[in-house]
């Protein structure tokens, strides 16, 4: 089948990867409610078509914490990336790389900063705190000499959110039960089962590597989450990181317009808004509906950034032209990946300019960095 959007990266991925895995990465919390309105309230946004406007040269490109991106869109940070695709991380910190665009590490992610660094570019970092905080302190010391050029801090999973996909999976379940399901599973899905299990070998969170020993199987991942994650988290803990991290500081995960308003006060250099795809709680509004309003508070002193239902380009025009700098995009790459490595997520990228090159042609914006409100009916 040919890859001509996301939904086909993403049949693609369902057919490629154990039924575990595909539904850890295409399902959210609860009812699933958030994760649907992210992507239903893209579609109700209607674009302003105008004509005859010389569109013959378009700037893609944004400035973002003194990086040039040559489109507005970011790899967000997406966990278990190494176990979709053999070196997942590496593969699509590649395509990134290859398209001018930042490619995020998830502290659960089975590659290193390190290792990414070597290998491709230095990524930049996503942060989740855990109680150990000797261990934290270590962590960003480590991220820093890997040259990470920008913090993602993400802040809205002091407790993992419930999804039902992974809990009827067994995800969550350490009992040999669920775990001969698992096999069960993987042996159904050979072409990933070489691919990963076989020429890939036994696979580690590497970033938590000392924090997490042992973390080998999904059952032990899940739970290890539940018990480590730092829950009494407050806004004065960005102090302590903030003394650890001399580089862009970026929350993830503001839903709020007070929240954004109360990153502003703390000396953050941007957010994310986000309401992690859907993953955490469930009837919290889609964030391209509460993008406008965080924006309007806090666009003109933090770089706002917004992930969630971004499926396509012209969605990240939507998105810029209600106050996005650039849009983060999460299970779109994460199927491109399962579906063909690095090779798929530059498929993915390539289709997102493509699309993103139409939008703006026919809205006749020329400059995506000068995206407004006048893009939309
Ligand atoms: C499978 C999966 C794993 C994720 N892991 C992380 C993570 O480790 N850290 C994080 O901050 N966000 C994580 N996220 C959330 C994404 O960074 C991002 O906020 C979300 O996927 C955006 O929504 P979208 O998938 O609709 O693009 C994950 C999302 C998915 C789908």
């Amino acid at each position: 089948m040919k890859t001509i959007s996301v939904a086909d990266y993403r049949l693609a991925a369902r057919r490629r990867l154990p039924r575990v895995l595909f539904d850890y990465i295409d399902g959210g919390s609860y009812g699933e409610r958030t994760l649907a309105a992210n992507v239903e309230d893209f579609a109700r946004l209607t674009l302003r078509q105008r004509v005859l406007r010389d569109v013959s040269h378009l700037n893609f490109g944004v400035e973002l914490f003194g990086q040039s991106l040559a489109m507005p869109v970011i790899l967000a940070p997406v966990g278990l990336s190494g176990l979709y695709a053999r070196r997942g991380e590496v593969q699509a910190a590649r395509a990134a790389a290859k398209a001018g665009i930042p490619f995020s590490l998830s502290t659960m992610g089975v590659a290193t900063a390190a290792q990414v660094a070597r290998e491709v570019q230095p990524p930049w970092y996503q942060l989740y705190m855990i109680k150990d905080r000797g261990f934290m302190s270590e962590l960003m010391a480590r991220v820093r000499e890997a040259g990470c050029p920008a913090l993602l801090f993400t802040v809205d999973l002091p407790v993992p959110g419930s999804r039902y996909r992974d809990a009827r999976h067994g995800m969550t379940d350490p009992r040999w039960r669920a775990r001969v399901s698992q096999a069960c599973d993987g042996l159904a899905h050979p072409g990933w089962l070489w691919d990963v299990r076989v020429r890939g070998g036994a696979w580690t969170l590497g970033n938590l590597a000392g924090a997490g020993e042992g973390l080998t199987s999904l059952n032990q991942f899940w739970s290890w989450i539940g018990r480590q994650f730092d829950a009494s988290l407050t806004w004065r803990d960005i102090d302590w990181v903030r003394e650890r991290w001399p580089g862009p500081l970026i929350l993830k995960g503001v839903l709020d317009v007070e929240d954004a308003r109360a990153a502003r006060s703390c000396g953050v250099d941007g957010i994310v808004v986000s309401n992690h795809g859907g993953r955490q709680l469930d009837s919290a509004p889609s964030s391209i509906s509460v993008l406008p309003d965080i924006a309007q508070a806090v666009g003109s002193d933090l770089t706002v950034l917004m992930d969630g239902g971004v499926r396509s380009g012209l969605d990240v025009l939507k998105a810029l032209s209600l106050g996005a700098r650039a849009c983060l995009i999460g299970r779109a790459w994460a199927f491109a990946l399962a579906a063909g490595g690095e090779a798929g997520v530059t498929g993915l990228l390539e289709l997102l300019r493509q699309e993103l090159r139409m939008a703006m042609s026919l809205t006749g914006c020329t400059d995506a960095a000068q995206a407004s409100r006048e893009l939309l009916t």
